[in-house]
């Protein structure tokens, strides 16, 4: 009986007795809380344990050993099977056990959020009336099941906005419409990354596509950024590397731009090293001065990149609607996982997506977005109070957000505690780095804030209220 112990096996009077049993046991095996080779009580000497008929212990026992879980040796006794090493990955499959990242913060927009932008000035009403309009009659076709890749109407709609807002040139069967970027970049995960193979993304960077990349059993190997982004000649001397994640036009969370020739150094890598790219443009529409730098997937030439965009930063997050455009040799493959997976995103919001940038409210809207995020920075860096141990902001060229570094971890815990005293929220640049990076913990240390979640007037009362809780 070494190694079983019949207590927490409780079972409930009346409710199947021998289910309860053989699911306990199972359960037990699974976990390899019950490893091969242990020897189990005989019924006669379990029943008695566990206060039940014998007839429930032969049932359950019964169960396992017709299920493999369980093996009998004549007249020996009954013992867990050596199947424990063949389930072991199911268990080792799932991501090793990092720190959380950041985590949905709750409640209404306030500031300095980040990851949201003016959600407040979304044209609602014509959301609302383009909804109805595809709802009052809906076309028959749309409500079946429809293509993986996306309604090919907002498909077409996206290739010519790209080629013209940002260079980027494409075929609309190129695009494929994700939930989100999240999804995107999961795709790209389940296509590219075998379950060990190494993800390279920036450090610190976006840990929600870190998780992404990890979904499929994949290993992160953090990349440092300096002012001009992403240091690529540290990914030559990783030669099990063949996928990289980056966010080129504005590093999140530093807010570096990608320098043209890190820009070409990073194609360069990719070409010799037979490697993918994956290009989160989630905040290109925000620019503020010069002109925008090319996308990698713009620049690519062999077919190498793998570009994500996102509509959460011109109309909202929830919305969750996104898209990926593939170079053509990997658009089949992704096809079939996303019909494997979601089978496609639900046709009336693509519809109704697709009606709005027809009509001209979508270019209309990111004019509007721009304009107030430009005023909602302009308003943070007007009143952003001097503190102590925090340096002072520069003023971001684009994106949503900036970030400050701050002299050590304490410092980062103290300013981000006394702004929440305050209502405040600064979110703490630490939770952003990778756990096994070279970086002492002090030199992660910073505040990462969001400009454009809401209007001008709060974050006028937010810095107020900072002023004096930092006086
Ligand atoms: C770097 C980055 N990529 C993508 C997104 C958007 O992701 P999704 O389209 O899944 O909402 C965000 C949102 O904060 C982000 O910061």
């Amino acid at each position: 009986m070494l190694g079983f112990d019949p207590s927490g096996l409780l079972l409930e009077p009346g409710q199947g007795l021998a289910r309860q049993l053989y699911q306990g046991l199972r359960g037990r095996i699974l976990a390899g809380e019950l490893a091969a080779g242990v020897r189990l009580p005989a019924s006669r000497e379990l029943a008695r344990l566990l206060g039940v008929s014998r007839n429930t212990v032969t049932a359950a026992y019964e169960q396992l050993l017709a299920e493999g879980f369980l093996d009998s040796h004549q007249g020996d006794g009954t013992y867990v099977a050596g199947i424990t090493q063949a389930l072991a990955p199911q268990t080792s499959a799932v991501p090793t056990a990092s720190p959380a990242p950041a985590s949905v913060p709750p409640g209404a927009p306030r500031a300095f959020r980040v990851g949201l932008p003016a959600v407040d000035l979304f044209p609602f009403a014509t959301w609302a009336r383009l909804q109805q309009r595809f709802w009052r009659n809906p076309d028959a076709a749309l409500l079946g099941y429809r293509e993986p890749g996306g309604e090919p109407r907002l498909r077409r709609l996206l290739s010519a906005y790209l080629r013209q807002a940002r260079g980027l040139v494409c075929t609309p069967e190129q695009i494929l419409i994700t939930s989100g970027a999240q999804q995107a970049i999961e795709l790209c995960a389940r296509l590219l990354l075998a379950p060990g193979a190494l993800a390279a993304m920036e450090d610190p960077g976006y840990r929600a596509a870190g998780l992404a990349l990890q979904s499929g059993g994949a290993r992160l190997l953090g990349v440092p950024v300096d002012g001009a982004g992403l240091v690529v000649e540290q990914l030559a001397g990783q030669r099990d590397c063949r996928l990289v994640y980056v966010t080129p036009s504005h590093q999140y969370p530093t807010g570096a731009v990608l320098s043209l020739p890190r820009r070409l150094a990073l194609l360069d890598w990719a070409r010799q090293a037979d490697g993918w790219i994956i290009e989160d443009d989630y905040d290109g529409e925000y620019r503020y001065q010069g002109a925008p730098l090319a996308p990698l997937a713009g620049l690519d030439r062999h077919g190498r990149v793998l570009y994500v965009g996102t509509f959460s930063k011109i109309a909202f997050p929830g919305l969750r609607l996104g898209y990926l455009v593939a170079p053509p040799a990997l658009v089949p493959a992704l096809l079939a996982l996303q019909r494997a997976g979601i089978r496609h995103l639900d046709s009336a919001t693509q519809t109704v997506m697709a009606d709005f940038i027809e009509q001209g409210h979508f270019q209309r809207h990111i004019r509007r977005m721009r304009r107030a995020a430009r005023a909602r920075r302009d308003a943070l860096l007007a009143g952003w109070p001097q503190v102590a141990g925090c340096a002072t902001p520069s003023v971001p060229v684009a994106g949503l957000h900036l970030c400050l570094p701050v002299t050590n971890l304490a410092r980062e815990a103290e300013l981000v505690a006394q702004a929440a005293a305050v209502d405040v929220e600064l979110n703490a640049l630490s939770r952003y780095w990778l756990p096994e990076g070279p970086l002492s913990p002090d030199a992660r240390a910073g505040l990462v804030l969001g400009f454009a979640a809401v209007p001008e007037v709060r974050i006028g009362q937010a810095l107020v209220r900072l002023r004096s809780a930092w006086a």
